[in-house]
């Protein structure tokens, strides 16, 4: 069985930045870099289902559904192969990002959903997931660096859900989840995060 990390946070936390450090960290190991909602053709094509504005309508239950579609597809195709060959694989995005926006975010019931990660994922869960926290006006600011409008605030208020979510995530799983402050310079982000890479990498 090979090593599981995954990277969650906010849109604009710095997510994929911090996955390439890692893997360029990790490079003599051959890892395998993975994003959801994505990472397999299926996946891909349900990704452009879920991120098209044109999609209008979709509820929040059919949301966690492609959701978890796009992970089964991802999970099957990609991690569990890769974990049972004993690579460590890297993943922008996974189960967490469902509880966070669908269940903290939409309102979902988080037993729902939490069996929904289970029926997609077979149980694989990350050793180690990094939760990069930041305040959502501080991202989105660094983003636009502009006022927002009505609109963008409610996209603010959403995050902010978001974020709280993630942090009662951290809370309820301390040995899994480590929070990192993100809202900092990335040389530093990225430090912190392989402290716990390297921490993991020790427990091999
Ligand atoms: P993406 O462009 O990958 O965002 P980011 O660059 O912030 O990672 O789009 C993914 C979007 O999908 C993002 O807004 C978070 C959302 N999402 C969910 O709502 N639920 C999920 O289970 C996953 C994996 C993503």
């Amino acid at each position: 069985m090979g090593l599981f990390i995954s990277i969650e946070g906010i849109d604009g936390s710095g997510k994929s930045s911090i996955k390439e450090g890692i893997l360029n960290y990790l490079r003599d190991y051959n890892p395998v870099g993975v994003r959801e909602p994505g990472g397999t053709l299926i996946s891909e094509r349900i990704r452009a289902l879920l991120l098209d504005v044109k999609s209008v309508g979709i509820t929040s239950k059919t949301e966690a559904f492609l959701y978890a579609s796009s992970r089964s597809q991802l999970v099957d195709e990609v991690i569990k192969p890769a974990l049972d060959e004993g690579k460590i694989v890297v993943a922008d995005r996974y189960i967490d990002s469902t509880l966070a926006y669908q269940g903290y975010g939409r309102g979902l019931d988080l037993k729902f959903l939490e069996e929904l990660n289970m029926l997609c994922t077979g149980g694989i869960k990350p050793d180690l997931t990094l939760l990069l926290d930041v305040d959502p006006e501080v991202s989105w600011h660094r983003k636009k660096g502009e006022k927002f409008d009505r609109l963008e605030q409610e996209g603010i208020a959403f995050q902010k859900k978001v974020r709280e979510g993630y942090l009662c995530l951290a809370e309820r799983e301390p040995d899994r989840i480590k929070v990192i402050s993100a809202d900092r310079k990335f040389s530093d982000v990225l430090e912190d995060a392989l402290t716990w890479v390297k921490h993991l990498l020790a427990g091999m």
